[in-house]
């Protein structure tokens, strides 16, 4: 029965963070390629990636691909042992983890020249960007809205939704667990 409650727990706040999935198109007009000297980096800087979002490689299947590899294999352009292979050129991939996640083209040379990006996935539901690590899920949701930040009425309402939701999860538990 308590397991049965957890489960329930762990997918209602899975589904209330994935219900926000919001899709990044990797290099935005430019695509995965090693053409141009798209700045990945860059790029990944400018994203807010959250549980649940998806992130797509567009490219042409004959002259690359995607692979998923460790932060070692990444440092190194090392495609020797990926975790996983994607090569259709229209490559949907739905975060389900936070932390980082790193891929490059393992097409001989393309790495180097700077074909790999780092998926940075935060861990909190919150939709403000901090610049350090927050303590604790709940403190960030704790937190008053930053005076210049983006914060908005549609945030807040959305926070208070994932609280509301957690509160009754918690409620269940501890009533029928
Ligand atoms: C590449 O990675 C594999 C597995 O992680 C490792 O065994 C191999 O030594 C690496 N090769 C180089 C050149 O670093
Ligand atoms: C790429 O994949 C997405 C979702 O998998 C699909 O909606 C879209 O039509 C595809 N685009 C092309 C050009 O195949």
């Amino acid at each position: 029965m308590k397991t049965l409650a957890l489960t329930f727990l762990v997918i209602l706040v899975v589904s209330v963070q994935s219900s926000s999935g919001a899709v990044h198109k990797v290099g935005d007009a430019s695509g995965w390629t090693t053409i141009g000297n798209v700045d990945y980096k860059k790029w990944a800087a400018t994203k807010t990636f959250q549980i649940g979002d998806v992130i797509v490689f567009k490219y042409s299947p004959q002259f690359h691909n995607v692979m998923q590899v460790t932060h070692a294999e990444f440092r190194a352009c090392n495609a020797s042992s990926p975790i996983a292979t994607h090569t259709t050129g229209n490559d949907s991939i739905t975060i389900t983890t936070p932390g980082h996640h790193f891929f490059l083209c393992g097409v001989p040379g393309h790495c180097q020249a700077g074909q790999k990006v780092d998926i940075n996935v935060l861990r909190s539901a919150s939709v403000t960007p901090s610049p350090s690590p927050a303590p604790a899920a709940v403190d960030a949701a704790e937190a008053p809205a930053p005076s210049i930040g983006i914060a908005s009425p549609l945030h807040d309402s959305n926070r208070r939704f994932v609280k509301l939701v957690m509160a009754l999860a918690l409620a269940y538990v501890s009533v029928f667990a």
